[in-house]
């Protein structure tokens, strides 16, 4: 399996933030927006990746990241010429997926909780003739993709952005697909809005009965940071955690070297290079940690 992130789209609602920066670059708290979704690939266990962004933006992810060598990824990029939708990365990810299965990741969403890597290994193993999605309960759904559930409690639809909701659960930016994912991003037709919708093509699979949901209970917390209150919310609560606990979620390099992707030397390097922030001493403490328990 392979993995996109989507990072394009215009970040509009964070204006005038995002007048000569991509929205997935803002910090939240001591880290750019997009390690989030990326450290969610690592802990899925995949590490080649497409980061897909406007022809302005992708430059700022190329420079951040390079080709992931340094991190002990293979990251490739792509440009979408204009925001037609979040199916469409499946049409512009073609020849990187190559045939493979794809994880998608929004490069806005923000995930913390207890099991999450379990969860992401899960699906990586599992979803192999279907797809998978999550779900999580919020107060106001009809800002998302919003799940309908039967009597039996089985999902039978999607809604995007409903006047009024069917359920309080939200479809969170981050989706497990099949081999067939590419085929069916092809056959979506723009939505009323122009694009071609993520939800469409999730329905394409309930319809067939091969959509499977994951229900993601109390013990997590879910952030889309599209707007100012919800960028500021998720910068305190990854601080509270942070300061409460001393770690670092979402650290990409802590992930990656656990993960033996990046050896010490390697580490040792981004240690060098970020020696002056609170982030580079936190991988100085990683690796120690590691020296001391040799
Ligand atoms: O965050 C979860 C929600 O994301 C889902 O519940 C919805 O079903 C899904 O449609 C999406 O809703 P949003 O209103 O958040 O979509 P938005 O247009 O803001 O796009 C989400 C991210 O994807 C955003 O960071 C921009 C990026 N994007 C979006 C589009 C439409 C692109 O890179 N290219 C695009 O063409």
């Amino acid at each position: 399996m392979k993995c996109i992130i989507l990072a394009g789209g215009l970040g509009s609602r964070l204006g005038p933030c995002t007048l000569s920066l991509s929205k997935q670059i803002l910090p939240v708290y001591d880290k750019p927006m997009i390690y989030y979704s990326l450290s969610l690939a690592l802990l899925a266990g995949l590490r080649e990746i497409l980061i897909i962004s406007s022809p302005d933006h992708l430059p700022f992810y190329q420079k951040l990241f390079g080709n992931g060598q340094e991190f002990g990824l293979s990251l490739s990029y792509v440009q979408q010429n204009a925001p037609r939708g979040i199916a469409e990365a499946f049409i512009l990810g073609e020849d990187f997926l190559a045939g493979q299965r794809a994880c998608l990741i929004l490069g806005d969403n923000i995930f913390y909780g207890h099991g999450l890597t379990d969860i992401l290994q899960q699906a990586v193993q599992e979803v192999h003739n279907g797809a998978r999605v999550f779900g999580y309960a919020v107060p106001s759904p009809r800002e998302y993709g919003v799940l309908v559930f039967d009597k039996q409690g089985r999902a039978v639809g999607i809604e995007e952005k409903p006047k009024q909701p069917k359920s309080k659960y939200a479809v969170p930016g981050l989706y497990f697909f099949d081999k067939t994912v590419v085929e069916r991003a092809k056959r979506l037709q723009p939505s009323a809005r122009g694009e071609l919708e993520i939800t469409e093509l999730n329905n394409s699979y309930i319809r067939e009965g091969k959509l499977s949901v994951h229900l993601l209970g109390r013990g997590f917390a879910w952030f889309d940071t599209g707007n100012p209150d919800n960028l500021l919310d998720a910068a305190n609560f990854i601080a509270s955690v942070e300061r409460n606990q001393g770690i670092k979620i979402s650290c990409i390099e802590e992930i990656a070297f656990k993960n033996g992707w990046m050896s010490k030397e390697m580490l040792e390097k981004r240690c060098d290079k970020l020696k002056n922030s609170q982030y580079g001493q936190y991988l100085l403490s990683v690796l120690s940690e590691s020296i001391a328990s040799v």
